[in-house]
């Protein structure tokens, strides 16, 4: 197996997690991690899994990302497996009723990322899954890093 895992991040969570899932990936064949502002098209040659993240802004995935996702060629991911994943800050942590409120109806990045990555080809490997931070600019959760790691771990050993 090869595998790619595709991230965005601002404070530093998302890579956080995007690193544990390529330790966690390792094992099972190459990967390599490599974060958006730095892939380049030779990253996907070959790639039969991959993984993409970002941090949820304002209830999406960063500028940066999905522009990402949506350079890439028509069919670029033709018989590749792909999930999508965010790190988001849990409804019950976000200190206004408010902000709670537009959560809930606008959700999270990973959904917005499973569609685009599915748009250009790619066969959904799992349902987009959100990893929570304890504050806007973390740090993780405690278990989420384990959580994370074994979500990749799975989706890499379920081929
Ligand atoms: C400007 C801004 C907007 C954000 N919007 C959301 C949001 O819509 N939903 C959410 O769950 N978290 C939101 N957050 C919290 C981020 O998800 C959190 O900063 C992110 O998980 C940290 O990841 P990073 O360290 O990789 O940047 C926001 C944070 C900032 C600073």
């Amino acid at each position: 197996m090869k595998a790619l895992v595709v991230y965005d991040s601002v404070f530093g969570n998302t890579e956080r997690v995007a690193q544990a899932m390529g330790e966690a990936l390792a094992s099972q064949g190459e990967v390599a991690v490599v974060k958006v502002t730095d892939a380049r098209p030779e990253h996907l040659s070959g790639v039969d899994l991959l993984l993409v993240g970002s941090p949820t802004r304002a209830f999406r995935p960063t500028p940066a990302l999905m522009g990402w996702i949506k350079a890439l060629p028509a069919g670029a991911l033709s018989g590749v497996r792909v999930a999508g994943f965010d790190t988001r800050i849990s409804t019950e942590d976000a200190n206004s009723a408010i902000l709670r409120f537009f959560v809930r109806l606008f959700g999270w990045a990973a959904p917005d990322i499973d569609k685009g990555l599915v748009r250009k080809g790619g066969v959904q490997a799992a349902p987009p899954e959100g990893f929570y931070v304890a504050a806007s600019e973390g740090p993780l959760k405690p278990g989420e890093l384990e959580r994370s790691t074994a979500w990749a771990q799975r989706i890499g050993a379920a081929r």
